[in-house]
C-alpha cells in the first residue's frame, strides 16, 4: 500500500531512531581516527567567512558535525526530526566544553527568526528531505544578507536502486522497507545530480553557489572502511551565499 507523505516521513524517523545508536557508534569510532576531526572541520570552517558564530546545522543526527563546529567556537544549533538522534547528541552535550543546542524540527522548514544565522550547514541531508527542491527558499529566512549555505553529500543512490533490496543485515531491510522505491521516487534529490542541486540553489535565490569535490574524506573512507551497506562515494561540498 503507497505511503503518504507524511506516513514516509514517520517511517524514515523511526528508521533513524530505530538505528541511531549504532550510527553514532560508527560515527564516533571514525573521529577517533588521525585527521578525521581535522577533514570535516576543515570542510566546514572553511568557507565560513570572517566573523561567523550563529550556525545551524540541518539533520544533524547525532550531533557530530555540531559538536565539532561548537569546539571550534562557534554557536551551533542542530535540528532533527528524529527523536533518536537527538537523544543521542544531547548524551554528549554534558561533557562537552561548549555544547550547541539540539531541538526537534524540520530542516525543509526551519523555524528560526528572520536572519538570526551566520551559517547554515548540513552533512548528508540534502538527498532525504520530502522538500528538497523548495526547502532552500525557506533557508533564506533564517540566514543573515552575506551568510553562507554549505552541505557536504555524496551520490547514495543508484540511478535504477531502490532503497538496498539485497540487504542483509537487520538495518539494511529496514532502510530498504523505509526507503522503498515509491518513498525514493518522492524524494527529488535522492538521485539528483551535483548540476541540478547547484541549479535549485540558483533558482532559490542563492549567489556563488559552487559545488567543490572533497576528496579528503573520501580518502579517509577509503583508508577507514565505511559503515555496512556503503561504499565510498565521491562527496561534494555545496556552498552558496544569501545575497546581502
Ligand atoms: C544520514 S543522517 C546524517 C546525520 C548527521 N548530519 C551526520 O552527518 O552524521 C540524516 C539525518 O537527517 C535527518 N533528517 C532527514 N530529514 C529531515 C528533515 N526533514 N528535518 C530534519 N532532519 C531530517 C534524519 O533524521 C537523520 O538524522
Amino acid at each position: 500500500m503507497t505511503r503518504t507523505a507524511a506516513e514516509d516521513q514517520q517511517a524514515w524517523n523511526r528508521y533513524w531512531t530505530r538505528w541511531a545508536a549504532e550510527y553514532d557508534e560508527h560515527q564516533l569510532s571514525r573521529l577517533s581516527l588521525p585527521g578525521e576531526r581535522e577533514a570535516w572541520s576543515r570542510a566546514f570552517g572553511d568557507t565560513a567567512p570572517p566573523g561567523t558564530r550563529e550556525v545551524l546545522d540541518l539533520g544533524t543526527g547525532s550531533g557530530n558535525v555540531a559538536l565539532l563546529l561548537a569546539a571550534d567556537g562557534y554557536d551551533v544549533t542542530g535540528i532533527d526530526l528524529s527523536s533518536g538522534m537527538l537523544a543521542q547528541a544531547r548524551a554528549k552535550v554534558e561533557s562537552h566544553p561548549h555544547p550547541p543546542t539540539f531541538l526537534e524540527a524540520d530542516a525543509a522548514d526551519p523555524p528560526f527568526p528572520r536572519g538570526g544565522m551566520d551559517a547554515i550547514v548540513s552533512r548528508y541531508l540534502l538527498w532525504t528531505p520530502l522538500d528538497a527542491p523548495t526547502a532552500p527558499r525557506r533557508w533564506h529566512e533564517p540566514l543573515r544578507p552575506g551568510g553562507v549555505l554549505v552541505a557536504v553529500d555524496g551520490q547514495w543512490f543508484e540511478p535504477e536502486d531502490d532503497g538496498g533490496a539485497a540487504s542483509a543485515t537487520a538495518r539494511q531491510e529496514h532502510f530498504a522497507e523505509a526507503y522503498d522505491k515509491a518513498a525514493v521516487d518522492h524524494l527529488d534529490f535522492a538521485r539528483a545530480g551535483v548540476e541540478r542541486i547547484c541549479t535549485v540553489w540558483e533558482e532559490a535565490g542563492f549567489v556563488d553557489v559552487r559545488a567543490d569535490p572533497l576528496p579528503e574524506p573520501l580518502e579517509l573512507d577509503r583508508t577507514h572502511g565505511v559503515a555496512p551497506g556503503h561504499s565510498p562515494q565521491p562527496l561534494h561540498r555545496f556552498s552558496a551565499r544569501r545575497a546581502g
